[in-house]
């Protein structure tokens, strides 16, 4: 083994170790709880998870729901939604007036290509904005429309952006990701609003999470497993949900600066 890969090895030992956990918290049930980004990675584990704990899934995808087909189970819907296309929503209504939601677990997101092609020489602007649009503008159109179904939005007790530290303008210390830190830091500043709206309005708890190095399509090279890190958000959201309105946390419940 070569020294780079044994180093690995050894930051993929700390990092892992700080997740253990013997119990996890899982206090979420009967809970009508809409997932975005859910046919792979974080979403995926989050709705198997969630649905395991007895809760109705309102699943969204991008273009294939190839792994949502294969659970089996009456209390998983789901629905097309491109989030570059916020503007095609009708079928996601459809399904939010069916099931007005108590939770939304906002996952869908994209890195936005290479960090060569986030330089700024390299930077394609269209390709910035759909990015801008899946990671950041669609949870205030999907909110717009709980909101203009308003019924839904006194249902709704938590809202959880999946975020990433990249988008912590304090953390930056490298320069790199144009796209995606941009679009990261978009939608902690959305998240910092609702968490003052929202909450005056309808008492709904909205913060942030930083997943941290998760095993998925976008780092395959993960630490840690998407299903542990379900385990950890669900864990989160179980416990005292209440303090977390208006903060940016990681996976253990720790603040990062925006
Ligand atoms: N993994 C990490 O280490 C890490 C670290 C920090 C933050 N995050 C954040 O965690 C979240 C989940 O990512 P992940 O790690 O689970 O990666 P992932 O497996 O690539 O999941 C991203 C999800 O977003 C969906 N998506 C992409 N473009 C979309 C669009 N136009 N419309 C609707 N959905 C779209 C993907 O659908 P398809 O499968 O159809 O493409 C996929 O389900 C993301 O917001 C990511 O930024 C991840």
């Amino acid at each position: 083994m070569g020294l780079r890969k044994i180093k690995n090895v050894i930051k993929k030992f700390f990092y892992t170790r700080k997740f253990l956990k013997k119990n996890y918290l899982a206090n979420i049930n009967n809970k009508n709880i809409l997932i975005t980004g859910a046919n792979s990675g974080i979403g995926l584990a989050l709705t198997k998870k969630i649905l395991s704990l007895n809760n109705k899934v309102l699943a969204t995808y991008r273009e294939s729901s190839e792994n949502l087909k294969y659970i089996k189970d009456k209390n998983l819907t789901f629905v097309k939604y491109d989030q570059r296309n916020i503007n095609e929503f009708e079928d996601l209504e459809e399904k939010i007036k069916e099931n007005p939601i108590d939770l939304i677990l906002n996952c869908a997101g994209v890195f936005g290509g290479p960090f060569e092609d986030q330089q700024i020489e390299k930077l394609d602007f269209k390709k910035f904005q759909e990015v801008l649009m899946v990671n950041s503008f669609s949870i205030l159109k999907i909110m717009q429309i709980i909101l203009d179904n308003g019924l839904s939005a006194k249902n709704l007790k938590v809202l959880v952006n999946i975020s990433s530290d990249a988008g912590s303008i304090e953390l930056n210390n490298q320069g790199n990701a144009y796209i995606y830190r941009a679009s990261k830091t978009v939608l902690n500043s959305i998240t910092k609003n609702m968490s003052i709206d929202l909450n005056a309005r309808f008492k709904t708890i909205v913060f942030a999470i930083d997943p941290g190095n998760v095993q998925s399509g976008m780092n395959p090279s993960g630490h840690i497993e998407s299903e542990v890190c379900a385990n950890l958000i669900i864990d989160l959201i179980s416990s005292n949900v209440k303090s977390f309105n208006g903060k940016f946390i990681n996976l253990l419940g720790e603040e990062i600066p925006w």
